[in-house]
């Protein structure tokens, strides 16, 4: 592997399970410096042992993405001991199922609180101390382009953090940051285990999903390039494409998944 990110720093939250630990690996791969995050500090520790291990630079940093306090601090570590930060991937997240109709508020907020307001805080404390070719990577969904049923309180906070992300990336380009939102399908991870769910709802038929560390070489390309959109799959691209030109039709073909 060649080492395109040497001497740059990148920062990975949600790094102690699937796509965010992928991606650590894969930007250490490539050469940076990388400060990986989460709440579950042994699962980090054992990642920092094994990137470490094949030379890469890891720092472990104990963080709630949801928490400014705890996100300024992570944001500080990082600065005192790699010197900079050149790249932000906001991975960090979970899922919410449970119908429309059925939600708690309370549910709803949490997640918000963590896909959407996460990313918020984590942006807002690195951009200050980014400079050109700068790369703020967000971790959306296929589901984040069109909500589908069951799962729309989740939807809800990709559409939101895309919005942040169109926003931004605007605002920031004279800088000479770039802002990539990334568009994984179903992908292999703990994610459904780790998901708030309102009730036991019948699993319907699911894609069987990526390995994460096809989602990790799409996110290090990014940090490498800084692209606007990222799909992982030739699938998920034509998924995209269909439901934006069909959404009536989408609807229909939807209503299968809408049934108990
Ligand atoms: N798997 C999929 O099918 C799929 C598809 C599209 C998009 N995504 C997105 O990909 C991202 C990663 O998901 P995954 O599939 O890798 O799921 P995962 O295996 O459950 O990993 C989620 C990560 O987020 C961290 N996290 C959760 N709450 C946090 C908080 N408050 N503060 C800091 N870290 C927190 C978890 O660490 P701790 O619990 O240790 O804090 C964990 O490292 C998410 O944003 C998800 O929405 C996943």
């Amino acid at each position: 592997m060649e080492p395109t990110l040497e001497g740059k720093v990148a920062l990975v939250t949600g790094a102690s399970s699937g796509i965010g630990e992928a991606a650590a690996l894969e930007l250490a791969r490539r050469g940076a410096s990388v400060a990986v995050a989460a709440r579950s500090v042994e699962k980090l520790e054992a990642l920092a042992g094994r990137a470490s291990a094949s030379g890469g630079r890891v720092l472990v940093v104990e963080a709630d993405v949801a928490d400014r306090d705890s996100v300024g601090a992570m944001v500080g570590r990082v600065l005192a001991e790699f010197g900079g930060l050149d790249v932000l991937v906001n991975n960090a997240g979970l899922g919410l199922s449970g119908r429309v109709s059925e939600l708690r508020a309370e549910d709803l907020r949490y997640v918000f609180e963590v896909n959407t307001v996460g990313p918020l805080n984590c942006l807002q404390a690195a951009l200050p101390h980014m400079g050109r070719g700068g790369r703020i990577v967000n971790v959306s969904s296929v589901v984040g382009k069109r909500a589908i049923p069951k799962v729309g309180g989740y939807c809800s906070t990709k559409f939101a953090l895309n919005a942040l992300s169109d926003a931004l990336r605007v605002e920031v380009a004279e800088r000479g940051v770039s802002v990539t939102s990334v568009y994984p399908g179903t992908t292999r991870t703990a994610f459904r285990d780790n998901s708030r769910r309102t009730r036991d709802e019948k699993r319907g038929w699911r894609p069987k999903g990526v390995t994460p560390e096809r989602v990790a070489k799409k996110i290090a390309d990014a940090a490498e390039k800084g692209p606007r959109d990222v799909y992982v799959t030739l699938s998920d691209r034509l998924f995209v494409a269909g439901v934006t030109l069909f959404p009536g039709l989408t609807d229909l073909l939807l209503r299968s998944w809408a049934k108990d």
